[in-house]
């Protein structure tokens, strides 16, 4: 199969690669541009460890391709901290402990982002649902939810 070149704009830089037609986009990232922050578990939408941002809104990048999205701008975790500083939703979940092994990480920093672009003051029952996307075999999802409570209002301050 002939392979296909995808552009797009990832954590603010134009990038490009070539692939086949039929490469996941969350293979893309990890292994086209080696942005390797965002995860791979289940493959097939059910997980949440794949999540980024996708034009502004979470997205599952296991089940798009990457010539989806094409010209698209997309936010990884790489792109989170600025100028050497946590992102606050990273400093919460540091803070926190709002992670043990870190493989779901990724994903739920994500879509916790997503989350509070959509509800900048959410309850906590907002918060479980809005997280019930990613799945956490280690935590026991408090800390994440502490950490997701404690980042709001900071995020609302800007
Ligand atoms: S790896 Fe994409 S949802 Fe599980
Ligand atoms: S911290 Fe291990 S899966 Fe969530």
């Amino acid at each position: 199969m002939s392979d296909v070149t995808v552009r797009l704009t990832v954590n603010g830089q134009p990038r490009e690669g070539r692939c086949e037609a039929r490469k996941l986009l969350v293979d893309f990232l990890r292994e086209d541009l080696g942005l390797t922050g965002t995860h791979v578990g289940c493959e097939h939408g059910i997980c949440g460890a794949c999540t980024i941002l996708v034009n502004g809104e979470a997205a599952r990048s296991c089940i798009m391709l990457a010539v989806q999205a094409d010209g698209a701008e997309l936010l990884t975790i790489e792109g989170l901290m600025r100028n050497g500083v946590l992102h606050p939703l990273q400093q919460a979940f540091h803070e926190h402990h709002g992670l043990q092994c870190g493989f779901c990480t990724p994903g739920m920093l994500m879509t916790a982002l997503d989350l509070l672009r959509v509800k900048p003051d959410p309850s906590e029952a907002d918060i479980r649902e809005g997280l019930s996307a990613v799945l956490c075999r280690c935590t026991g999802y408090q800390g994440i939810i502490n950490a997701v409570k404690a980042a709001a209002p900071v995020m609302r301050r800007g």
